[in-house]
């Protein structure tokens, strides 16, 4: 039986390194998924670019200097006209608001490069680096209207290691990521599941 393939939209800021993993396993066949639409805020994100070299239809909705609730409805046009279900943050700079996380109820996933709850918002692998944990990693979590707060559907792990900087941290995390949030989009398309209070149970 060939399952319907699920439509995605990513929504990114800037490399669009997990957008390309995303895409990448989704044309291997491993996600059940397409990706029909990337948005940026950042007309110069270089992910637009990637999208453009795999022939995703890509587009810059600038937030700059625009009311929260235009610049949403903006982005929710462009959703909803390629008919995305699902929309995959990636690097997104930008927080929903109330009335946008509503409109896609458990159909907003983001990636975080800690594991949460510890150290969220900006600088996460930083953060964690410079308190000094043994251990991070990445959360593949649903969006809700907090920054980084809504329940979790998969992390990794990542040791830290005692000549680790910032940055060699930050790699190897993302290394991560990028298997991450393919798994979770196929477990979340693949498996039933439900949020039962925090918690994300797949059956
Ligand atoms: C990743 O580290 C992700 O976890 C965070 O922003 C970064 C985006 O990187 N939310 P990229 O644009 O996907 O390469």
């Amino acid at each position: 039986m060939r399952r319907e393939r699920a439509r995605v939209a990513v929504l990114l800021s800037g490399r669009g390194s997990n957008f390309v993993a995303l895409a990448e396993a989704c044309a291997r066949g491993e996600v059940p998924a397409e990706i029909v639409l990337v948005v940026s805020n950042k007309p110069d994100a270089a992910g637009l670019e990637r999208a453009h070299e795999r022939g995703i239809p890509a587009v810059a909705i600038p937030g700059k200097g625009l009311p929260r609730e235009e610049h949403e409805a903006k982005v929710i046009a462009g959703i909803e006209g390629a008919g995305a279900q699902w929309i995959c943050l990636a690097g997104y700079m930008r927080l929903l608001s109330e009335g946008f996380v509503a409109r896609f109820p458990h159909r907003i996933l983001n990636i975080h490069p800690a594991l949460l709850p510890s150290f969220p918002g900006l600088e996460a692998q930083r953060q964690a680096w410079v308190y000094g944990v043994k251990i991070s990693g990445c959360t593949v979590h649903l969006v809700d209207v907090g920054c980084d707060t809504g329940p979790i559907v998969l992390q990794r792990s990542v040791p830290v290691l005692d000549d680790d900087t910032a940055d060699s941290l930050a790699a190897r995390i993302l290394e991560q990521e990028h298997i991450a949030y393919p798994t979770a989009l196929r477990l979340l398309l693949t498996r039933p599941w439900r949020v039962d209070g925090r918690r994300v149970i797949f059956a």
